[in-house]
């Protein structure tokens, strides 16, 4: 059965508990945007795209409250998580649409249909990549988990073997919070995927004795010239992937492209509570009295990507930036600003305001 990481429904906003799996499967439901904030904040919601459609829900759950405004309720969610700029798009969205005083509830629905209808597409454009018999390896939980429904990186892996690719998933486990371990091998486990959990340091060997065709990942935010943000260890998977020339691929729907950033040297980096480096599945693994930094992401140069697997189909890194400044200036065209995944803002409020840094 397909996994749905929330759902919204006449005030109540679902979520499945991400920190409780695989071992439990929870649901807790959310009313307040002080609870969504929390639920972002904690990684009980994770994931570029879901936690995008959660805030945008987590706007509308605020407007139902009614002691905030659109400005304040954006600044409370927007501080919750750096990386992912889907976070701001989602905000932005519902912000808009409550500054302008339409409906919120349809501007969050709309979004969060947009996201799992890209996802979709991106299963769609990427499969053929996957085609013949491969063994790919992924980093962190790019699924459905990651993105309301289907998943980024998972989604061509999906639609691949809907089709007859006999597919292995080598799964990197992704310490600290093992979001690969968990979450990745629980969603490919539900529906059968070959696959095996691999430790972090473990992917090395594997892409080096030949036992990777390919290596698919997610982002949190892709900058014009394609740099992106990922998980934590990613960068050094997309080294070696290069390193050993096999083809590196990331998969994002559009809120994911951050055009106001021309690379990503300026992409920011959230650091985490260094307890969750410290310690394992509640276990405390290093002496109390050394020191640990959680970095949660990294950034990858766009020249270690292959391509890029859009909702529009695959783009190569250097046709990266024609292709958002076609996109930009056909939702131009078409009313809209913010490079045209519907990620409409009220005009004169600059990029940088509407995504929120
Ligand atoms: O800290 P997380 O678990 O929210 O990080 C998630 C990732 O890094 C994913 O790979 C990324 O959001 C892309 S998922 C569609």
């Amino acid at each position: 059965m397909p996994v749905r990481a929330l759902w919204y429904s006449g005030g109540v906003l679902s979520v499945l508990d991400q920190r409780a799996l695989p071992g439990k499967t929870r649901v807790l439901r959310i009313r307040t945007l002080a609870a969504t904030a929390e639920a972002i904040r904690t990684l009980t919601v994770r994931g570029a795209p879901t936690i995008g459609v959660a805030a945008a829900y987590g706007m509308v759950l605020a407007h139902h409250e009614g002691r905030y405004t659109p400005a304040r309720a954006a600044r409370l969610l927007g501080a919750t998580r750096p990386t992912a700029v889907d976070l701001f798009v989602g905000i932005g969205i519902v912000r808009s649409a409550w500054e302008r005083g339409t409906d919120v509830e349809v501007a969050a629905n709309e979004y969060r249909k947009k996201v799992v209808n890209e996802c979709h597409e991106i299963g769609v454009v990427g499969a053929p990549l996957f085609a013949k018999s491969r063994r790919v390896l992924t980093h962190c939980n790019a699924g459905a988990l990651a993105t309301v429904e289907w998943g980024t990186a998972l989604a061509p892996l999906r639609v691949a073997r809907q089709r007859g690719a006999r597919l292995f998933v080598w799964v990197d486990e992704t310490r600290p919070l093992l979001q690969g371990a968990r979450l990745t091998a629980w969603e490919l486990g539900r529906e059968h995927i070959p696959h095996a959990v691999i430790a972090d340091n473990a992917a090395g060997h594997f892409l080096s004795t030949g036992q990777v065709d390919a290596v698919i990942v997610g982002a949190d935010r892709i900058a014009r010239n394609g740099d992106f943000a990922n998980k934590i260890g990613t960068y050094e998977k997309a080294v070696l992937a290069r390193e050993n020339g096999v083809p590196f691929y990331v998969a994002a729907p559009w809120s994911t492209f951050d055009s106001s950033r021309a690379t990503g040297a300026t992409i920011p980096v959230e650091e985490r509570d260094p307890e969750e480096v410290a310690t394992m599945a509640g276990h405390r693994v290093m002496p109390r009295s050394s020191s640990a930094r959680n970095p949660a992401f990294d950034v990858t140069p766009a020249r270690f990507v292959t391509a890029y697997i859009t909702p529009g189909g695959i783009v190569r890194p250097h046709d990266l930036a024609r292709t958002l400044k076609r996109r930009a200036a056909s939702a131009a065209g078409a009313g809209l600003t913010g490079g045209g995944s519907g990620n409409a803002r009220p005009r004169g409020r600059s990029t940088r305001a509407w995504q929120g840094r």
